[in-house]
């Protein structure tokens, strides 16, 4: 079955590119920079993510991410990434991006948007993986200034495939953000947002209402509201669901209580994300086998789950064909 799930053509529609930065590269860049981290080893780094809530790990992923200073920098978490993620089968990476973040160090957009724009063409030239760019809004901070950021990102409206809503959700409903998803409608930015990860079916209902969304991140506590999901099957609504950062965030306490199954029992389409790879413990292709050991799921299944993300994927109709032909021949 491993090699079954490597060889299946697999798009990634839910990944943070800040969450792939692997504790090795932290640390060179750390070094590169001339930045004190506060760990001694690589060890150190990994032991540290004994992760409580969403919180508790969000604090960790923004100190991680203060190695990121240059061009460089973003180029080189991306490449690491893609070439992991293509020796694990993955064709398509569509990765969210925190400018907010990133702005608050003091690092402007223009640099995070060159570095990631050249691997992104280097992926493509040396992988053959496409990929697109989904920037976040981080919902933890104020309404107004996610509307900057849309602004300043004028210069790049055009390389935007979509926009988020990630950061903590409790207590900041997609409501706050119905202005900026607003402005990104009328641009003709399709959006996306994290909703139902800690948060209430509200929150879903709200993404979808309010903010106009194609698809929803996480949506796993969906099921405590039948109507919401009745509504999902029908509408079609995909959700891109991230099973190992479920459990490590714990909102599920085991892979054995994921509600993976009762979603596709449910009829919804879903797709098998890594959300934040370094920090979770697996890329794709962990992802994948961890729900064939819990869920002893066929070959069919996981074919079908592939397909799901091929058909909801951010990618030319040319791709999209390409990719469902060789999902359709996979050995
Ligand atoms: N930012 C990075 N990973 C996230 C997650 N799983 N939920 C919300 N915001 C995030
Ligand atoms: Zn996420």
């Amino acid at each position: 079955m491993r090699d079954f799930l490597r060889r299946l053509p697999k798009a990634e529609l839910h990944l943070h590119i800040e969450g792939s930065l692997e504790p090795e590269l932290m640390f060179s860049l750390a070094e590169r920079n001339g930045i004190a981290l506060p760990y001694a080893s690589v060890e150190e780094v990994r032991q540290a993510y004994d992760f409580t809530d969403l919180q508790s790990f969000l604090d960790l992923y923004y100190q991680g991410m203060s190695v990121l200073r240059t061009a460089d920098d973003f180029h080189d978490l991306a490449m690491d990434y893609f070439r992991r993620a293509s020796a694990e089968g993955v064709v398509h990476v569509e990765m969210h991006f925190d400018p907010q973040a990133h702005l608050a160090r003091g690092v402007e957009l223009p640099v995070v948007m060159e570095g990631l724009s050249l691997a992104r063409r280097r992926a493509q030239r040396e992988l053959g993986m496409s990929t697109a760019l989904i920037m976040a809004f981080l919902r933890d901070r104020p309404a107004e200034e996610a509307m900057e950021v849309m602004e300043r990102a004028a210069p790049y409206w055009e390389m935007l495939d979509a926009v988020g809503l990630d950061s903590a959700e409790q207590g900041n409903p997609p409501a706050k953000f119905v202005e900026v998803f607003e402005r990104a409608r009328e641009l003709g930015i399709p959006r996306v947002a994290h909703a139902g990860e800690e948060g209430p079916p509200a929150y879903i209902r709200e993404a979808l209402d309010l903010l106009d969304v194609c698809r929803i991140d996480h949506g796993v506590r969906c099921l405590e509201d039948p109507a919401l999901v009745a509504r999902l099957r029908d509408e079609g609504v995909v959700l891109t669901v991230c099973p190992l950062s479920n459990v490590r965030l714990r909102v599920v306490d085991r892979m054995a209580d994921h509600p993976l199954p009762q979603l596709l029992e449910a009829g919804l389409r879903l797709t098998l994300n890594s959300d934040d790879p370094a920090y979770f413990g697996g890329g794709m292709l962990a992802n994948f086998e961890a729900c064939h050991e819990a869920f002893g799921w066929s070959r069919e299944i996981f074919i079908q789950l592939a397909g799901t993300a091929i058909e909801s994927a951010f990618m030319s109709d040319e791709r999209r064909l390409a990719l469902h032909r060789e999902l359709a021949r996979v050995p």
